[in-house]
């Protein structure tokens, strides 16, 4: 019996490669979990290997399964992961959709654990100020999950100095990397209260009326939390306000997504908090709201209509064929996607369903008026030059009446969401027409972007 110590799931997939390139059965390894204390023991050299497989292919969506479940508390994961992967290679490649299947059934549990565990830790790590300033939060989690929770909390408190301490590991953050340390006792944390206001203010700027509910989030934050959190001070008031606050959005007459767009909060948080939107019909059938991308700093901010088929399965805007287009017409236009604001007038996919298509439908006026206190708050944060609409939709949202494209587009309007304003195309348009037309417009489509480029050197 062959002895591996995982500590990663780095080193185990690297060392599972290995196993599987030598033929190794899961019954001829044992794997040691270097998380519970082992000591660390090199991969042994190789006897004689009677069989070297060439290329080993593994299922992406098997590894990101490996990967979540590498954080799962229990030493006998490895083994397990190793188990399944050789079942995969030996050709049961349909194991990873396997309900049924018992080690997959396994896998399945741990990774709903690590999932459910990542999430609670993202709501309840709370951060205190320390001399620096650093803050400093001490958390305790179920799981392995410091390492893979991390790049969150940069995104969402990336303009300050954290770090994260918990008994396994700890995560420091200084505004340009992310290090690793070793774990921390719990006394190291400063015992002041200086930042708990902040906190609060945050909560009651997130909160969400509809979803007020008191058993459910007695639920959701579990005993032991609940006297340690500082907003338990503020659930009893909030809840007597959010009936008010539900009642009055009962009896709009105009869907809106006014309630559920917080208060002057971050970008982050506001794509964060789009989740909860129930402004409109859309995010019945949608998979996820898709908010905008780019830096806060830009000085253009594109819109297009609505996310489109792999926008919605993927969460982020102008990915699928229009945005591939988007971007040979920006390229070509010597413009920077990366250095533009991207977003969208509605955050949720429209479409009907044809047998196992899904047909993009524009979203309706409603649907533009619902939504865009998103947009409103997406320009309000980023405050930029210069505003492009791609297409009908956008400028409609943006100018608040019907607008003829091609009367409009190509040269500056007047707004007062920004100092310019341009209407052009929606890369969709081009994508309808035949090919020689669409070479012809995409020119046009070109020659109207590159007036931004003036503005952006300038
Ligand atoms: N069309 C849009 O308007 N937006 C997207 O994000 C994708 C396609
Ligand atoms: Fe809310 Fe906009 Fe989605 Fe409608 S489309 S639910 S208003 S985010």
């Amino acid at each position: 019996m062959r002895e591996v110590v995982s500590e990663s799931f780095e080193q185990w997939r690297d060392q599972a490669r290995n196993l599987l390139r030598q033929s190794v059965p899961p019954d001829g390894v044992h794997f040691v979990d270097a998380a519970q204390g082992q000591p660390m023991l090199a991969f042994p050299t190789e006897e004689k290997i009677s069989f070297v497989r060439q290329a080993i292919k593994v299922p992406r969506e098997f590894l990101s399964l490996a990967q979540t479940v590498s954080c799962f508390r229990d030493s006998s994961r490895w083994a397990l992961l190793y188990r399944v992967l050789w079942r995969i290679i030996e050709g049961e490649f349909y194991l990873l959709q396997d309900h049924a299947d018992p080690q997959m059934r396994e896998l399945r549990l741990m990774e709903k654990a690590v999932r459910r565990d990542i999430h609670k830790m993202r709501a309840f790590v709370r951060f205190r100020e320390a001399p620096g300033p650093v803050y400093i939060a001490w958390y305790r989690p179920e799981h392995l999950i410091v390492l893979i929770n991390a790049p969150f909390f940069v995104r969402r408190f990336g303009a300050m100095n954290w770090s994260i301490l918990t008994p396994e590991a700890s995560a420091y953050w200084d505004q340009k990397e992310l290090r690793f340390g070793p774990g921390v006792n719990r006394d190291a944390l400063p015992q002041n209260d200086d930042i708990e206001d902040l906190w609060l203010t945050y909560y009651s700027s997130i909160f969400n009326p509809a979803r007020a509910n008191y058993a459910a989030m007695i639920a959701e934050m579990p005993a032991s939390h609940w006297e340690t959190l500082p907003e338990s001070k503020l659930i009893r008031p909030l809840l007597r306000e959010a009936e008010q606050r539900v009642m009055s959005m009962a009896s709009r007459e105009t869907p809106s997504a006014r309630p559920y767009v917080p208060v002057s909060a971050s970008l982050e948080i506001l794509s964060e908090a789009v989740h909860q939107c129930r402004g409109c019909d859309l995010h019945e059938h949608a998979t996820q709201p898709v908010f905008g991308v780019g830096p806060a700093s830009a000085k253009i901010m594109m819109i297009g209509e609505q996310p489109g088929d792999q926008e919605d399965r993927e969460g982020t805007p102008f990915i699928g064929p229009a945005g591939q287009l988007l971007n040979q017409a920006l390229e070509a236009a010597g413009i920077e996607r990366n250095h533009l604001y991207i977003t969208n007038a509605v955050k949720h996919f429209r479409f009907e369903t044809q047998g196992n298509l899904r047909r993009h439908l524009s979203p309706t006026g409603d649907h533009l008026i619902a939504c865009r206190p998103w947009l409103e708050a997406e320009i309000a944060h980023v405050q930029p030059k210069i505003i492009v609409c791609l297409g009908a939709s956008a400028a409609q949202t943006v100018m608040g009446r019907g607008v003829r494209i091609h009367e409009e587009r190509g040269k500056w309007l007047p707004t007062h969401l920004s100092q310019r304003l341009l209407v052009t195309v929606h890369p969709s348009a081009l994508l309808r027409m035949s090919m020689g037309m669409r070479r012809q417009e995409f020119s046009r489509f070109v020659g109207d972007l590159q007036l931004l480029h003036e503005e952006v050197v300038s």
